[in-house]
């Protein structure tokens, strides 16, 4: 018997992506992302490939409307493509692709599942990019708000959970800092500006949202490394203060109304990313705009992360110890898994930062277990991986964390951005050839969750 009761109204649902599961990059009016051209640039993705098909989801909604159901699905996260609604990514308003989500959201209420929609999951218009420099530029943040302003009008009778951005430090660094996501910069000082503006665009959004869809929740979705120093050395703890700082503050302060992290700012200034007089791009008003209130904050939780110093110091004597996964603790991303860390990090938002209502809208692991003769797909660690993670999830709610809901990561395998099909997390098996879904065991077992809203603690398998 399944021993971890949650509470009755607890959501339980999946995430995807537009990008990553629609396809139909062509079809109906969508303009060019700044996906297509990435992904289509030679030497950017480790196999080659693009979302120009992905899992044929444009085509195959109903199919995978139905499979939710069959699973039991409570809720599904989706997100918006921008360059579908507003192909010139302000203006002219195409609509297809209006019709294409108002579709979708009818038939997932049909089918008794509640839409939670994403605004910005990466895809932005290319012709943005190309005429400003995209979120380098403070204009797209009112080009966000224009298409907010649409796409919040035409679903906002039916849906009533809104996102603005998924995961805006990946916009921002792993995009302008690191290169390895869309467009492909290197540049510190840009990811700094892109930063700002993502969250002021998300600030402007807020009562755009609520203006148009009466009696809706509206949130942003932060991922977070729950982060902690490889040894009780000072320079191993500032290390970690730092990388917190760049990962996880410098989002969450200025949405709670504490600016900008001023160690950061000061530690920016040091190494020349930003100048003496500051993060200059953020100007009077913007932070009161970025602290506007939500209803609820999104947190997408994969791993931790241990930091030790590069700078080793006076201090090297000083035990330096991390503790390093064994392998087999690791996902095919090279992800450790720690579900303590989840625990954590939603104590945290509820202790630190009084966040009032708390999703977890991604968690999940990259193993590509594979069907068997049978066709079965027995998908072991990934549904131990959830299990561990919803236990340490109830854990934290045990002390206190205000979490509504959970979404896994994902309800399909699909187009995993840098790694294309490399990676698969979903708990529904895709046969790209084919398109064939085939629910994986964790898929199986998941259902069974769901409809006991109850998951084992593996106390049972003691006895
Ligand atoms: C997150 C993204 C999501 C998916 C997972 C594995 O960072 O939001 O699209 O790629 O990682």
């Amino acid at each position: 018997m399944p021993s971890l009761r949650f509470p009755d109204n607890f959501v339980w649902g999946t995430a995807t992506s537009s990008y990553q599961i629609e396809g139909a990059t062509n079809e109906d009016g969508r303009s060019e992302s700044i996906w297509d051209r990435f992904a289509k640039t030679p030497g950017q993705i480790v196999d080659g490939t693009n979302g120009d098909v992905a899992c044929d989801h444009y085509h195959r909604w109903p199919e995978d409307i139905a499979l939710m159901k069959s699973l039991g699905m409570m809720a599904y996260r989706f997100s918006i493509a921008w360059p579908r609604i507003l192909p010139n990514g302000r203006g002219a308003v195409n609509q297809k692709g209006l019709d294409f989500y108002s579709r979708l959201v009818d038939g997932l209420l049909a089918a008794g599942i509640e839409p939670y929609a994403t605004l910005f999951h990466w895809d932005l218009p290319q012709v943005l990019q190309d005429q400003v420099g995209g979120w380098q530029h403070r204009s797209t943040a009112d080009a966000f708000v224009e298409f907010t302003d649409v796409i919040s009008r035409k679903l906002g009778d039916r849906v009533k959970k809104w996102i603005t951005h998924n995961e805006p430090w990946c916009t921002a660094f792993l995009s302008y800092e690191k290169g390895i996501h869309a467009p492909g910069m290197r540049d510190f000082k840009k990811a700094l500006a892109v930063s700002h503006h993502l969250l002021l665009s998300h600030g402007l959004a807020v009562p755009v949202v609520r203006q148009n869809c009466p009696g809706a929740e509206v949130g942003i979705t932060l991922n977070m490394n729950y982060a902690m120093p490889a040894s009780p050395s000072a320079a191993d703890y500032d290390a970690c203060r730092h990388y917190d700082g760049y990962f996880n503050r410098w989002f969450l302060d200025p949405l709670y109304g504490r600016r900008y992290p001023a160690d950061m700012i000061e530690d920016y200034i040091a190494l020349g990313h930003l100048p003496p007089e500051g993060l200059t791009v953020c100007k009077p008003g913007d932070l009161d705009i970025i602290a506007t209130q939500c209803d609820f904050l999104g947190l997408n939780y994969y791993s931790r992360a241990v930091l030790r110093s590069s700078k080793v110091p006076e201090e090297q004597n000083l035990p330096r110890t991390v503790h390093v996964a064994p392998l087999s603790e690791q996902t095919e991303m090279q992800w450790e898994v720690y579900p303590e860390g989840l625990r954590r990090l939603l104590l945290r938002l509820h202790v630190e930062y009084g966040v009032p209502k708390l999703y977890v809208t991604e968690n999940g692991a990259a193993y590509s277990t594979e069907p068997d003769k049978d066709g079965r797909i027995p998908d072991t660690r990934r549904l131990q991986f959830l299990r561990d993670h919803f236990v340490a999830a109830r854990r934290a709610m045990d002390a206190g964390a205000p979490l509504a809901g959970y979404f896994v990561w994902s309800l399909m395998d699909n187009y995993e951005w840098d790694r294309g099909y490399s990676q698969r997390f979903g708990i529904v098996w895709v046969d790209y050839e084919t398109q064939r879904r085939i629910p994986k065991d964790s898929a199986l077992w998941y259902k069974g969750v769901i409809a006991a809203n109850a998951v084992d603690d593996g106390s049972s398998q003691a006895t």
